[in-house]
């Protein structure tokens, strides 16, 4: 097999080159081979220095995830970065694309780091559940100074070239051809003894140094960022060795620390989630050579909070939107909403002033609804009514363009059903996004029984040009993610009428990682959506909640009792409320554990994703946890609730649903294939 590292001589320097694609991944054959070039510069007398850069689109992106719990290849990449550092001839990395992650950490072993502009760096490994092993953590503080090591070790984003020349991350930045200038570079500077190590450096952390108390404030500025996670305290104490201990013993710790985190659950949880995102962009039933449709224009009907938020995402990406509204008032509110958004983006210094102005621009609000002909996406976001969206698609059928695609931003409705309205239901599909639709990253396209592979896969490469992770769900009641969200609702309000209260209830949802649990988040969204409107037609709490106000947090009441800084308590006359129903109904008062609420509320979650999966309406498991994490906030250490069933056991979920059956009653049914997968001691997921 040829080895993905090939080396060049070009006068006395030597130009080691990887070509690994995609990513230039630092698998085992590239650290060889990486390993086996620095051999060849010290071995001969010739080459004075040496250059280490990649083809293809990036520099080296990290170790190779793919290896991660497969018995290890020889060398490993902290070995391959200490070859490279101990190198006795200058070694210049220049980097293009992102430096991430042990990619990173190989162009800290060099001795110089030259970048062009567009280049990126970061370590995400935190977001894989790891911390930077390959002495990343104790070479990151020496070259960029503590308070920067600590927010890209904890954080895992990526700072520009700019800013990386800035800190002394990178040595010069390079307009024009990289490995020339890199070479010119290595010319100046093959003569320079000692070689900069970054190992050996001290100034910054003596600068770190100085600040006793700048871990102890790290931890506490960012300690709700951080909740739940395992890795990055493990990547803070891994840089308090480096200013605590020499480089030698800090490695060591920082050997351990990966270990540690290396063989953790939640480690293992956020690599798969990892490729379970990438997995979900891929539709199994449909040619990789399905040509997308040409989107220049999308139409978005109604200006509504959804409406809104939609359009942003194009406008954002630089797509042109006419948005149209049945009413002057109505149509002004919303571009006046999306305006007011965009500039509080600004002036968080996320956006400049001019972009603002290029966005807005970019909108044509209309009340004109034949404008949306020129159109190549239309998005309906109006009320949640079959009728309604009918009635729309109706008309849409006569003025959209041949080939548009019809896209509903339904959240429960028929899609087919929405198709029928029209005479090409080939071209419609439901685009449902998630609220705050400007804000969340999931995307969940809903594939009618006649939607045009085309289609589907135009909405695929669409997802990714605005910056959303898209899941494919198929026509069913709620589809994947408000599916499952319903039995966990039916179980929780039962709960209530048993003996757990709101806060008992929401606070084991949030112990679990949730940002918040199904009450706090009916609060939140509107106790109201969805009411009857019909204050003397109580059949339920929420009936209750509503006829007399308590529409959730804009009314400052609805399970909770809000102050005016929205800060909840436990609301008595909501107890009253729940009291009154359960001697009504004649449910019997009892102690509920924090057991049952996860038996029921969590349980039946996985329970439903089965019978998603058995009924085709997902693709895969995988793609079931990519939407409870990106749409509700299923605590991504966790993996997605699919995941998390996997490594409870489906035995101890089905067992569990087992004993709360009877309790249960007839809202509930096992899944036939999660009941055939326990038993054959199958997992969903691995
Ligand atoms: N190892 C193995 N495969 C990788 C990989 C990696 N580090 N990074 C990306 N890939 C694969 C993806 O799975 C995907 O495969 P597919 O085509 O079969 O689905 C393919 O490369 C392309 O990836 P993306 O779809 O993500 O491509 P993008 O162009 O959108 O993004 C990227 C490129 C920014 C490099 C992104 O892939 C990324 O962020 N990669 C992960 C980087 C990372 O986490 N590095 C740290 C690794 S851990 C480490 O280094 C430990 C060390 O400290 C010891």
């Amino acid at each position: 097999m040829t080895s993905p590292i090939s080396t060049h001589k070009h006068g006395s320097t030597l130009i080691v080159t990887s070509n690994n694609p995609p990513v230039n991944a630092l698998g085992a054959a590239v650290r060889q081979g990486l390993v086996a070039a620095i051999e060849q510069a010290t071995g001969d007398d010739a080459i004075h220095s040496v250059v280490i850069t990649c083809a293809g689109q990036t520099f080296f992106a990290g170790a190779d995830i793919t290896e991660f719990g497969k018995p290890p290849v020889m060398p490993w990449l902290p070995e391959v970065v200490d070859i490279i550092e101990n190198c006795p001839k200058p070694v210049i990395a220049a980097i293009h694309g992102t430096a991430l992650g042990g990619g990173l950490e190989v162009a800290l072993g060099c001795h110089y780091r030259v970048a062009v502009p567009s280049a990126k760096f970061g370590v995400p490994e935190v977001k894989l559940g790891l911390l930077p092993g390959a002495g990343g953590t104790q070479r990151l503080p020496r070259v960029a100074g503590v308070p920067k090591a600590l927010e890209m070790v904890t954080g895992g984003g990526m700072i520009g070239a700019a800013e990386a020349a800035s800190i002394g991350l990178v040595d010069r930045l390079i307009e024009g051809d990289l490995v020339q200038h890199a070479v010119a570079f290595a010319n100046e500077v093959k003569d320079i003894r000692p070689l900069p190590k970054s190992s050996e450096r001290d100034d910054k952390l003596a600068e770190a140094r100085a600040n006793p108390a700048i871990f102890a404030d790290f931890r506490k500025a960012n300690a709700r960022k951080m909740k739940g996670f395992e890795a990055p305290e493990l990547n803070i104490q891994a840089v308090e060795a480096a200013l605590a201990k020499p480089y030698a013993e800090g490695v060591l710790d920082e050997r351990r620390l990966f270990m540690q985190l290396m063989s953790g659950s939640q480690a293992r949880a956020q690599q798969y989630f990892f490729f379970a995102e990438r997995k979900a962009s891929k539709i199994d039933d449909i040619p990789a050579y399905t040509k997308p449709r040409d989107i220049r224009r999308v139409g978005v009907i109604g200006a509504g909070t959804m409406g809104g938020g939609i359009s942003m995402n194009f406008l954002s990406a630089g797509i042109p939107v006419t948005i149209v509204e049945m009413a002057q008032d109505a149509l002004d509110r919303g571009t006046g909403t999306m305006r007011k958004n965009y500039e509080a983006t600004a002036a968080k210094g996320r956006m400049t002033a001019d972009q603002v102005e290029q966005a807005m621009g970019a909108l044509t609000p209309t009340l004109d609804f034949s404008a949306l002909a020129d159109c190549d996406l239309i998005i309906e976001a109006v009320f949640e009514t079959m009728e309604i969206k009918k009635d729309i698609f109706g008309k849409l059928d006569k003025i959209a363009k041949p080939g548009a695609i019809l896209a509903s931003n339904t959240s429960y409705l028929n899609v087919d059903e929405i198709a029928a309205a029209t005479s090409r239901p080939q071209d419609v599909v439901g685009l449902h996004f998630f609220s705050p639709a400007n804000v969340m990253k999931l995307l969940e396209v809903v594939r009618g029984a006649r939607t045009e592979s085309d289609v589907l896969v135009t909405a695929m490469a669409l997802a990714k040009r605005i910056k959303k992770v898209a899941v494919v769900a198929g026509v069913c009641h709620g589809f994947i993610g408000n599916r499952m969200l319903m039995p966990r609702q039916v179980e929780a309000t039962k709960l209530l009428l048993e003996g757990a209260t709101p806060d008992q209830i929401d606070r084991v949802h949030v112990e679990f990682g949730m940002p918040m649990g199904p009450f706090q988040m009916a609060d939140l969204a509107g106790v109201d959506i969805g009411w009857h409107r019909d204050p003397t037609r109580i059949e339920n709490i929420r009936d209750a909640l509503a006829a007399e106000g308590r529409w959730g947090q804009k009314k400052s009441a609805g399970f909770y009792d809000y102050d005016e800084k929205r800060r909840p308590s436990p609301s008595p006359r909501v107890q009253e409320i729940i009291d009154d129903f359960r001697t009504r109904e004649g449910v019997q008062k009892r102690d509920i554990t924090d057991q049952e609420i996860i038996e029921r509320t969590l349980y039946t979650m996985v329970n439903e994703g089965a019978k998603i999966l058995e009924e085709g309406m997902a693709q895969r498991a995988s793609d079931i946890d990519v939407v409870w994490v990106y749409g509700y906030g299923w605590p991504v250490y966790r993996g997605g609730p699919m995941h998390w069933a996997d490594g409870e056991g489906l035995d101890k979920i089905v067992a569990g649903l087992k004993n709360q059956e009877q309790r249960m009653g007839s809202d509930f049914s096992f899944s036939q294939l999660l009941l055939d997968t326990a038993a054959s001691g199958g997992k969903f997921t691995r």
